[in-house]
C-alpha cells in the first residue's frame, strides 16, 4: 500500500470522505484548507485522511476513512500512524482528533494509536448535523475530543 498526498489536479475521494463525515458542507470547508492524503493498492484508492492546521503547532486529523470492503484489515491503523508521522515531520507539536460518543471502533483505534481523551464537546452533533446519527445502538450527540503530543 502506498500513501501519498493528493495532487491539486486530482479529484478528492468524496464518497470516502463522506463515510467519515456525513456533512458535505463541513467536508468541503476543510478540504479547501487541509492536506489530503490517499492510500492506494494497485492504483485503487483504499483510504484517505485529511490534516488541518488549527492553531500554531497544532493540527487536527479531520477525516480518516477506509473503503468499506477493506475494513478490519489494519489499513485504518496504518493511516493513523502515517498521519502522526507526517504531523511530526512537519514540526507540529500536538495532534487532535474528534469522534462521536457512539463511534466505539474509532475510539478504540485512536486510543490504540496513543491518543488520550481530553474533552467532550457536548451536543456537537445535535447542533451541527440536521439528521440524527445512530451507531452501535447509541445516538451520536457529543464529540469526544482526543489529542496526543508528538
Ligand atoms: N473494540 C475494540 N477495538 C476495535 C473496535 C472495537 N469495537 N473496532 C476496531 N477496533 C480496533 C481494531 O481491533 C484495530 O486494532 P488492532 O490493530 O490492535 O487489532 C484498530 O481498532 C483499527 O483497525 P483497522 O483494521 O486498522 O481499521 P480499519 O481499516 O477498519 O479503519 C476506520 C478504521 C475507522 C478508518 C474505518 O472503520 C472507516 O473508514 N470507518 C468509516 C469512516 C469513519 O468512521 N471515520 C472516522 C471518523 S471519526
Amino acid at each position: 500500500m502506498n500513501i501519498r498526498k493528493i495532487k491539486s489536479t486530482e479529484n478528492t475521494p468524496k464518497e470516502l470522505l463522506l463515510l467519515a463525515d456525513p456533512s458535505e458542507d463541513i467536508v468541503n470547508d476543510y478540504m479547501d484548507r487541509g492536506m489530503c492524503y490517499i492510500a492506494e493498492e494497485k492504483d485503487e484508492i483504499v483510504g484517505v485522511f485529511v490534516l488541518l492546521p488549527t492553531r500554531p503547532e497544532t493540527l487536527e486529523l479531520v477525516n480518516i476513512a477506509v473503503t468499506e470492503e477493506k475494513h478490519g484489515k489494519g489499513i485504518g491503523k496504518k493511516l493513523v500512524i502515517e498521519a502522526l508521522k507526517k504531523a511530526k515531520t512537519k514540526g507540529y507539536k500536538t495532534i487532535e482528533v474528534g469522534t462521536g460518543n457512539s463511534s466505539l471502533g474509532q475510539l478504540a483505534l485512536y486510543q490504540k494509536c496513543g491518543f488520550r481523551i481530553v474533552g467532550i464537546d457536548i451536543d456537537f452533533f445535535t447542533r451541527h448535523y440536521s439528521e440524527e446519527i445512530f451507531e452501535n445502538g447509541i445516538q451520536c450527540k457529543d464529540m469526544i475530543r482526543l489529542a496526543q503530543d508528538l
